[in-house]
């Protein structure tokens, strides 16, 4: 009764067009008109991101499903056993979704969450407008979510006593050069089940947005550094220049999206296969590159 992926995300924002142009030019995604937002589709789901006109910049859901029904009441029952609080969504709103159930919740750090099941999918096929071939997805979900977790041990019990997930790895990030004056950020990094490294990640810090950042995956490095030169061209922040990470062997960089929070964009990261999986414990973020540059 675990969660099989991160289905979608959803995010108010103010900027629609911003997002258009940079779902289409930079992302390399389809943008579709929906209601007074957009749908960004990456693949068969009829979308994997959903900007809502908002007054401001804010992250409104994660989208996670169970593989089916019996897995999704399982889930909710052991949800409403605990005592989580838990909304069931309408008909009319599963099927904007394009889930058949899901109900809304908040984890212990007060991330809005949609739990759900059923992929309804469209058999329309995804073209990139910037000839990306593919992103990977697939059961493995659109690719991973990092959320700000003040509450960092409660809400990752959460994830996984109450949602199935398991711990993948570990961290503390010293983002002020590690000296005395730095007491470093905790992470855990989550996988559900499918084999992605991990579909959530938790960081001990408030991002202004709701959320620190969103991954999404390509088939190669080609396609990293192609989406490189359109964030470069299209006059997007670059927050971290190419890297490699310890943890998820993922070779990636970062930029920031029209709403403030920053999309990881990258390639090859490991699928283990969790039953022979030991979860580590990493002292560094990085085998190589991945230099940060928050800036305004
Ligand atoms: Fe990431």
């Amino acid at each position: 009764m675990a969660i099989r992926s991160l289905a979608y995300v959803i995010i108010d924002s103010a900027d629609v067009e911003g997002w258009r142009s940079y779902g289409e030019n930079v992302l390399g995604m389809q943008a579709f008109d929906h209601g007074d937002g957009i749908r960004l589709r990456m693949d068969d789901r009829p979308f994997r991101v959903q900007i809502l006109k908002g007054a401001e910049e804010k992250f409104h859901a994660a989208g996670l499903v169970y593989a089916d029904k019996p897995d999704f009441d399982a889930g909710i029952a052991r949800l409403r056993a605990a005592g989580v609080a838990l909304e069931l969504a309408s008909v009319d709103e599963a099927k904007e979704r394009h889930v058949r159930e899901f109900v809304r919740c908040t984890d212990p750090s007060g991330n809005r969450l949609e739990l759900g099941w059923g992929n309804i999918v469209d058999g329309k096929p995804f073209v990139s407008p910037q000839g990306v071939p593919g992103f990977i997805t697939g059961e493995m979900g659109l690719g991973h979510i990092v959320f700000p977790a003040m509450k960092l041990a409660e809400t990752r019990a959460f994830y996984v006593d109450l949602l199935g997930f398991g711990d993948s790895d570990e961290m503390r990030a010293y983002f002020q050069g590690g000296g005395p004056d730095d007491p470093g950020v905790g992470f855990h990094f989550l996988h559900c089940d499918n084999p992605r490294h991990h579909s959530v990640a938790l960081g001990e810090f408030p991002a202004p947005s709701g959320l620190i950042h969103m991954m999404v995956e390509v088939p190669g490095l080609d396609d990293v550094g192609r989406a490189l030169d359109r964030a470069m061209a299209a006059g997007v922040h670059i927050s971290s220049s190419l890297g490699k990470h310890m943890n998820d062997k993922m070779t990636s960089f970062y930029m920031r999206t029209p709403s403030g929070f920053d999309v990881e964009y990258g390639c090859g990261g490991i699928q283990p296969d969790w039953k022979t999986f030991t979860p580590t414990i990493s002292l560094k973020e990085d085998e190589w590159g991945h230099h940060w540059n928050f800036g305004a």
